[in-house]
């Protein structure tokens, strides 16, 4: 009897042992958390020390909004992760041709590598907003992204470089409940569709911009302040059999909604950005320093756990998450929070401390 209860234990033993080998395991691949590192501001620092702020604050992984060479200097010979990007302005060139996508590839990627860990290029940032100034570039998107993924192939870097495009919450008309959320009919099938089934075929990620702040800033009477800082840890929205304790998850799913819609529920989500500002205008109530670091700080909690939370509708799953941004960019166009997503401030003093 001794024996048969010395021998389970041994067997629970080794399979606690495991089963912790297995989450190391596991957690090696869980993505460090990543930072966007933009530039329109007059007064940042230079990229070498940038790269050195973004080391020292914990981050594993940097997104950056072009293919700027001194910063993939910068950024080679470091840990970091990169997801460099294809602007909107170059989709013209990207799509015209496979030869000029490759010669795009061979001029403003291939000099980083291996130096850089570039991981990702996303072609396009939040193309599908603003119709009124982007409209026209739409059908350029899928071939632009098909020519860089080809070339990437010929290459034979598609295995280590993937192909994204960063697209904001703006994309569905509806959001509310999650499971009804649908994607604009003018961009539904005609984009997003074709793009989702390149980024499933390819296994890439499609990039999401979600700001639970700007969803809240719109309907601060409707939704709770403390829904959009994650901090109910209770149900707020029931949908169907599912259940929401926080703004992101909501966001997050009903975009699984929308890809569910078209026939496309398996595409893996990354967050491209995600933050909150600490300063805004006399209007923009909630932009704080105390509600940033709430936001940011609980985010960072929730997306480096593990094993991963996941969303509600996909539970367990984990999300690459980009916080924005880096620094305070003084250069940005609009309200007065859009000058103040930052972690620091231009001379690299802290907003507010962020620990993980
Ligand atoms: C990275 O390291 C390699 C090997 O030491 C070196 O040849 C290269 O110049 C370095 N790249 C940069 C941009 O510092
Ligand atoms: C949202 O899109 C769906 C499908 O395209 C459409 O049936 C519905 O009317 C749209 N709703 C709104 C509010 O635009």
């Amino acid at each position: 009897m001794k024996g048969v209860v010395f021998f389970t234990m041994l067997l629970l033993l080794f399979f606690s042992l495991n089963s912790r080998a297995e989450i190391a395991r596991r957690s090696s691949r869980v993505p460090s958390m990543g930072i966007n590192y933009g530039l329109l501001g007059d007064d940042l620092p230079p990229p070498e020390q940038a790269v050195a702020l973004i080391k020292s604050l914990g981050f594993g992984q940097v997104k950056i909004f072009d293919s700027d060479p001194n910063i993939l200097n910068a950024l080679a010979n470091t840990s970091l992760r990169v997801v460099m990007a294809a602007t909107n302005e170059e989709l013209e060139t990207l799509a015209a041709s496979p030869a000029a996508a490759a010669e795009w590839l061979d001029q403003q990627v291939r000099p980083h590598l291996p130096a850089a860990r570039i991981r990702m290029i996303t072609v396009g940032n939040e193309l599908l907003s603003h119709p009124e100034i982007n409209q026209p570039r739409w059908p350029l998107l899928l071939p632009a992204m098909q020519n860089v993924q080809e070339a990437l192939q010929a290459a034979g870097l598609n295995h280590q470089i993937k192909v994204s495009t960063c697209i904001a919450m703006d994309a569905l008309n509806v959001s509310y409940p999650p499971s009804a959320a649908r994607f604009r009919a003018d961009i539904a099938d005609s984009v997003l569709r074709p793009v989702l089934q390149l980024l499933s075929s390819t296994k890439s990620y499609i990039f999401l911009n979600a700001y639970p702040y700007l969803a809240w800033s719109e309907n601060s009477n409707d939704i709770p302040l403390d829904y959009a800082l994650f901090g109910p840890g209770a149900t707020v929205v029931a949908d169907g059999d599912l259940q929401y304790s926080d703004l992101l998850d909501a966001q997050v799913d009903s975009f699984v909604a929308a890809m569910e819609d078209l026939g496309l529920p398996g595409v893996k989500i990354a967050i491209s950005e995600t933050g909150w500002p600490t300063a805004g205008g006399p209007d923009e109530v909630g932009a704080s320093v105390s509600n940033a670091a709430l936001y940011n700080g609980r985010l960072v909690k929730k997306m480096m756990s593990n094993p991963p939370k996941g969303t509600p509708k996909r539970p367990g799953v984990s999300i690459p998450t980009f916080i924005f941004a880096l620094f305070n960019e003084n250069q940005k166009p609009g309200p007065v929070t859009e000058r103040n997503w930052g972690l620091l401030y231009p001379n690299a003093s802290h907003v507010y401390p962020l620990n993980f």
